[in-house]
């Protein structure tokens, strides 16, 4: 390697460090530092939800072992180490499926939205009620500091017996 080339490598690595230090590496939410989960895809479903309004669209919410064993034992408040995923995608009618029903009716899953991330870990998050949030476009994540504030904002208003978790485990 010419000693450019070595120069150059250094630099870029100096640069990427120092990003990386400042948290704008755009893979961890700001506020609460929460980063996608591996494998997050492939985790079992507790339930569906879909959002009228502004949002329009159709919800999966996913979790690891950890949660969904918390959701079908209804234990409350959820152990450190649960994960939840909420994967939203705009809620489109689908001119294709209604070719082979009588009446226009069938509404899919389009383009995905965003995903969001709720983590419990009560000691990293006391003030939040043990939880941490994120959210991610395209895998990246919202680095509005504003947007993750209005997360445990809303999420606080449910009993406290919830746990700050809205949904329910659809069997
Ligand atoms: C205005 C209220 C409101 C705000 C703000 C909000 N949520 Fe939620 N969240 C809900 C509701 C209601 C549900 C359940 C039904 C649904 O998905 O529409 C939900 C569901 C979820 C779920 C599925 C688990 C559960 O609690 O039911 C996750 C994960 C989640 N939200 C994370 C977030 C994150 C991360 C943010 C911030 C970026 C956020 N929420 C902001 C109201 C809110």
């Amino acid at each position: 390697m010419s000693k450019l080339k070595i120069l150059a490598s250094a630099c870029a690595f100096v640069v990427l460090s120092s990003v990386a230090a400042s948290g704008l590496t755009g893979d961890s939410s700001p506020v609460y530092g929460v980063k996608v989960p591996d494998g997050y895809r492939h985790w079992e479903v507790i339930t569906v939800a879909h959002e009228a309004g502004e949002n329009n669209d159709i919800r999966a919410v996913l979790g690891n072992d950890i949660a969904l064993k918390a959701f079908r034992d209804g234990t409350r408040p959820f152990p450190d180490g649960t994960i939840i995923a909420r994967l939203a995608y705009f809620y489109e009618s689908s001119p294709e499926n209604d070719q082979v029903v009588t009446a226009p009716q069938s509404f899919v899953a389009g383009k995905p939205t965003n995903v969001q991330i709720s983590i419990k870990d009560s000691k990293k998050y006391p003030e939040t009620g043990g939880w941490g949030y994120g959210q991610f476009e395209n895998g990246v994540t919202n680095p509005s500091e504003p947007l993750i504030k209005t997360c445990f904002a809303c999420h606080v208003k449910l009993d406290p017996s919830k746990d700050f978790v809205f949904s329910h485990y659809s069997p």
